[in-house]
């Protein structure tokens, strides 16, 4: 080859550099580009070897334009290369980007149903004053929901609880958490101060006032010389705790076979009420629980000596005191679990 044909191949090598530099649309075609013009196998290295065999006069001509499109080359792809990251990174960023204006994703907190709620601050006053807590199955025999609470077969109290019982069995749903008194006396010698928390079932039908399925709350003291004052005074101490100090609290005489003497406990009350169309707010004796004197026939039932120990016991409904305190008036608004009832509380 000549010089006029090295230059040409050179003045072309330079013009197809530039088309490719331009016609790249990614670093990597430029890295592409790169190797296919300045590689040891490329154009100008051809040039560079036929320059060998040219006189010493044409060399200088043809070196110094070889290193100038070497140059122009060079120069072309760190421009493109510069630009082409820039655009690249601009990309990844849009792409990447965090939108702050859309809302965010809610998060749902959980909250205690209000029964339980009403559980565990009732727990709280008792074991504040010294009571533990016992449990108790729900599935019950009669000799524990009933006989030991001196209710035998024939007594007119099992009428007012509508026993749910096992099928082919004698085993029945508790239909309160009195039994559990029965197994933690059995268990254990005296003293003794807990209290049961539970569901309990009864054959009731659905309505504003009844559930199959309810929750109560048993308490049991027994020890020497206990007296109807410190049922008085514990009762009224978790009273005045649960619904407020200055709430009126009154003891009513009552029935239960297992204590002697019974007593239900009321409290005075604000409520509303429909009347002639209108809501008024009434104040008014509310029953709140049931309570008494441990029957003697209960110890004797597990073996402790009504000689020596006396004691009280009380039992009564969380679902009725939720009510109570936050002014529900049905009793399946707790059973249903909507949501939109639940989270207000
Ligand atoms: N077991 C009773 C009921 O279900 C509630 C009750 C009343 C429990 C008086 C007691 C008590 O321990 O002394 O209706």
């Amino acid at each position: 080859m000549d010089v006029a044909q090295l230059l040409r191949q050179l003045d072309q090598t330079e013009a197809d550099a530039a088309q490719a530099v331009a016609d790249a649309k990614s670093v990597n075609d430029l890295e592409k580009v790169r190797s296919e013009y300045l590689s040891k196998r490329g154009p100008m290295q051809q040039v560079m070897k036929a320059m060998g065999k040219l006189g010493a006069d044409d060399r200088p001509r043809v070196g110094q334009r070889a290193n100038a499109v070497r140059d122009a080359v060079t120069a072309a792809l760190q421009q493109r290369m510069a630009a082409l990251k820039q655009s690249e990174r601009g990309a990844l960023l849009e792409k990447e980007a965090v939108d702050i204006t859309l809302p965010g994703a809610e998060r749902q907190t959980g909250s205690m149903h209000p029964v339980t709620q009403t559980i565990e601050e009732v727990t709280r006053i008792f074991t504040a004053m010294g009571f533990s807590v016992a449990t108790g199955p729900d599935i019950e025999d009669d000799f524990h929901n009933f006989e030991a609470l001196n209710i035998p077969a024939d007594h007119p109290a099992r009428d007012m609880h509508d026993t749910l019982y096992l099928k082919d069995s004698d085993r029945l749903l508790r239909t309160h958490t009195s039994p559990v008194q029965i197994r933690v006396m059995q268990s254990q010698p005296p003293p003794v101060a807990i209290i049961c928390p539970g569901k309990v079932y009864r054959h009731d039908a659905v309505d504003q006032t009844h559930s199959p399925m309810f929750h109560q709350i048993e308490g049991l003291l027994v020890d020497r010389n206990v007296t109807f004052g410190h049922l008085k005074g514990v009762l009224e101490e978790f009273i005045h705790a649960f619904f407020g100090p200055d709430v009126p609290v009154r003891f009513r005489p009552s029935f239960f076979p297992f204590t002697e003497p019974s007593a239900e406990v009321d409290m005075r009350l604000k409520t509303r009420r429909v009347i002639d169309g209108k809501v008024v707010e009434v104040e008014d004796w509310m029953e709140i629980l049931g309570c008494g004197m441990v029957d003697p026939k209960v110890f004797e039932a597990v073996g402790y000596d009504s000689e020596k120990w006396t004691g009280f016991a009380f039992g009564m409904g969380a679902d009725r005191l939720t009510m109570i305190r936050h002014g529900i008036n049905d009793i399946r608004h707790l059973f249903e679990n909507d949501v939109r009832f639940l989270e207000q509380f």
